[in-house]
């Protein structure tokens, strides 16, 4: 019995030694140590040795059990650590590769220039104030001095919410808000959306920027208009810019004057972006009408002031030379990306 032992032993070690799986290791286990197992079968054999032999071969059968089980449990360490690095080997990372490049974002084009004229006016001392989008006849209109027969209030000029509401059509409304609110000196800038009912195309959208301005104090001149807005254009455009006043009409300041700079694109000499003429419109102004003061609670007799309202979007397509004003508001990435 005892030779029995030693060829199982043996036969055991043998077949342990080239397992490779985890379930080999258990068929194994249940095969030789399992309930039904060989090494269990040896000592249940016992019965037929003489008692005499029994305490000598049972201890021997023991042993044989706990070196198999020994030897298992090493067996068992080793094909786990063995899988765990093949696994890690087949996971591997290579943190060196590049990455994949995160789709940055950017202020749009009118931010842009809006947030340079912030600071252009800001360092004058102007504040930036905001305005309601939706607003009464009374600040759009009533209270800027545009009579009640005037064209821009007509249902095709404007759009109407409600009778007496409407979407505002200039950032103007705000001087009256402000003029209502504040007792001067009073220095602002009001940056906005209007809206008007015009058909699009390539200079005209229904949706469009403004950024309203308005200065009243005592002894505000059309020399302040003028020193002001001049400064303004060469900030934006480069102070060889030229910039010529033209006399012009807005029920809401009296004079009033429109304001050009020379075409950035050709210098003056005309092209595309001007139509030709060398010259490029960027707002209107004027000297605040005194009734329009009056209507507010401000003295024309203490207090005078000035008034300009700048097209936006007119800015931002001439320096960026962007020949249509529809690309402002589409949103297409491939625009977009440039800025
Ligand atoms: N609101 C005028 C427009 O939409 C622009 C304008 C002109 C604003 C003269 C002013 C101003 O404040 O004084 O065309």
């Amino acid at each position: 019995m005892k030779e029995q032992l030693n060829a199982l032993r043996e036969r055991a070690l043998a077949e342990l030694a080239d397992l490779e799986q985890p379930k080999e290791l258990e068929e194994f286990r249940v095969r030789l140590l399992g309930k039904k197992g060989e090494v269990t079968a040896l000592l249940r054999g016992m019965g037929a040795l003489p008692a005499e032999d029994r305490p000598a071969m049972g201890q021997l059968i023991n042993q044989l059990r706990n070196e198999l089980e020994n030897a298992l449990d090493a067996k068992e360490q080793e094909i786990t650590s063995r899988l765990k690095e093949q696994r890690l080997l087949a996971e591997r990372l290579d943190v060196t590769l590049p990455g994949k490049a995160a789709d940055e974002g950017g202020l749009h084009p009118l931010n842009i220039v809006l947030a340079d004229l912030i600071d252009i006016f800001q360092s004058m001392g102007f504040d930036v104030v905001d305005g309601p989008e939706v607003e009464t006849e009374h600040y759009c209109f009533e209270a800027l001095n545009v009579p009640k027969d005037h064209p821009a209030r007509d249902m095709q000029d404007t759009f109407y919410l409600a009778e007496n509401l409407l979407l505002r059509t200039q950032t103007s409304a705000a001087q009256i808000r402000t003029m209502e609110q504040r007792k001067p000196p009073i220095r602002m800038i009001c940056p906005g959306r209007v809206f008007r009912a015009d058909e699009v195309d390539a200079t005209h959208s229904p949706v469009f920027h403004q950024v309203e301005g308005l200065v009243v104090d005592k002894g505000i001149t059309m020399c302040d208009l003028k020193g002001v807005l001049e400064q303004f254009a060469h900030e934006i455009y480069g102070s060889d810019t030229k910039v010529r006043f033209r006399p012009s009409f807005f029920p809401f300041t009296e004079p009033s004057v429109e304001v050009d700079v020379s075409c950035s694109a050709c210098g003056g000499k005309g092209c595309r972006v001007c139509k030709g003429n060398g010259w490029i419109e960027i707002l209107g102004a004027g000297m605040v009408h005194p009734r329009v003061l009056a209507g507010c609670g401000i003295d024309p007799e203490v207090y005078s002031g000035f008034a300009f309202g700048i097209g936006l979007d007119r800015l931002t397509t001439t320096r960026y030379k962007i020949s249509d004003i529809r690309l402002l508001f589409e949103n297409d990435k491939r625009f977009l990306d440039q800025f």
